[in-house]
């Protein structure tokens, strides 16, 4: 794969990097994680160092095709210098939309962030003008922003098909982990939760063929336990799940690939029922697994080269029900295998077990486009880069 450390720079003196600046935010506009930023750190500081003028693009929100408020980075701007100790100046809408980027190279300062590509139309339309409005005026383009690169919008698809682009270093660690999972001849276990089988079926399908276990948990596997005959109370369920639980079945069975369910759960009433003692009569909610489906676990985990985690095994957002996953997350921590984790909950189910990142192989900062990635398919920001 092309790296940035293997670019001679001479001729090269303005770069633009599309990261994902669309961090979380409370309700004063507070950064409440800054792990996307720092994320990005390393290849600013790199282009910095090459004595390049930087242009940073990023969407926040899902704002339409024009200017608003609530989704400016004017809002956020000093809470990115600050983390990223770097001083960054705004191009504004105004600015762009009456100058384009004719001030961008003759000015003394050297990082510059244009407000959220989605107030631009054409962005979203991959179109081919913008994105030359913007790439005229550069002589590299890097992509750092893995988790936005699903979308097939002109900043991560056809700006870097304009004109030289490379993967940023974080990006690179993004695609190596991801065709970890999906190519290693290695021994692999996915661990998979969250609510609804309809928006992983196709990253499920991919995982019956590449790994030898999967364990479903989190409310999903609601259905599944239903689907099996085991009563599941008044849990969550997602209507007309059988069908896409037969095909993950028939899958799993033509490709030698065994899935595993939770053998206990915690309910509503915070107590916990091994499955066979599940009864149709009463009313309950399943909200977590207990310590026979953490054994489970333990052992899967043990006899796995490379495990991958997605998504929480239980209603985390309350503290009677976020211990079978932080029991996981901790179990992961102390694995020899190697850890790939990815999707926002699951990084909120790993802090809440209050351990750091660092303890894992690879944790992503990217939720559609991990489960994207996982499938058989090419992202469109992954494709503009050719990476060959
Ligand atoms: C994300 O938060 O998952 C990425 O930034 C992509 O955002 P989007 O789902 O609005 O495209
Ligand atoms: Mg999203």
């Amino acid at each position: 794969m092309k790296s940035l450390t293997e670019i001679n720079f001479q001729n090269i003196k303005s770069v633009g990097i599309r990261v994902d600046f669309n961090v979380p935010i409370d309700e004063n506009f507070v950064i409440t994680d800054t792990t996307r930023l720092l994320r990005a750190a390393e290849t600013i500081k790199f282009i910095k160092e090459k004595k390049c003028k930087i242009l940073l693009i990023s969407h926040f929100g899902r704002p339409k095709d024009n200017f608003e408020n609530q989704y400016s980075f004017q809002n956020l701007i000093e809470q990115f210098s600050k983390t990223l100790n770097e001083k960054i100046n705004l191009i504004t809408f105004d600015d762009f939309s009456k100058k384009s980027l004719s001030h961008f190279k003759q000015s003394e300062e050297n990082i510059f962030l244009l407000d959220n590509i989605r107030f631009f139309k054409g962005e979203k339309t991959n179109d081919m003008n913008f994105s030359q409005s913007i790439t005229d005026q550069l002589d590299l383009y890097i992509n750092e922003a893995f988790s936005a690169s699903h979308r097939s919008h002109a900043s991560v698809n056809q700006m870097a098909k304009n004109i030289l682009s490379l993967p940023g270093f974080n990006f690179k660690k993004e695609i190596i982990a991801i065709n970890e999972i999906k190519n290693s001849s290695k021994k692999k276990l996915a661990i998979i939760g969250g609510s609804k089988v309809s928006t992983k079926i196709n990253t499920l399908l991919s995982l019956t063929q590449s790994c030898s276990n999967i364990f479903i948990g989190g409310a999903m596997a609601n259905n599944f336990l239903k689907f099996k005959g085991i009563p599941v109370g008044d849990s969550l369920l997602e209507a007309d799940s059988d069908k896409m639980i037969e095909e993950i079945y028939n899958n799993a069975k033509k490709s030698g690939c065994e899935i595993h369910l939770p053998l206990d759960v915690v309910t509503d009433k915070v107590e916990t029922f091994s499955i066979d003692k599940l009864s149709s009569n009463s009313n309950f909610k399943i909200l977590d697994l207990s310590d026979s489906s953490i054994y489970l676990l333990d052992n899967l985990i043990s006899k796995s080269e490379i495990v991958l985690w997605n998504g929480p095994m239980g209603m985390i957002e309350n503290e009677n029900f976020s211990r079978g996953s932080s029991k996981l997350a901790s179990l992961l921590s102390h694995s020899s295998s190697q850890v790939v984790i990815g999707g926002g909950d699951t990084l909120l189910a790993i802090n809440i077990a209050g351990i750091n990142f660092d303890q894992f192989y690879f944790v992503s900062t990217a939720g559609g486009a991990f489960l994207e990635a996982l499938e058989d398919k090419v992202l469109p920001g992954v494709e503009a880069l050719n990476l060959g």
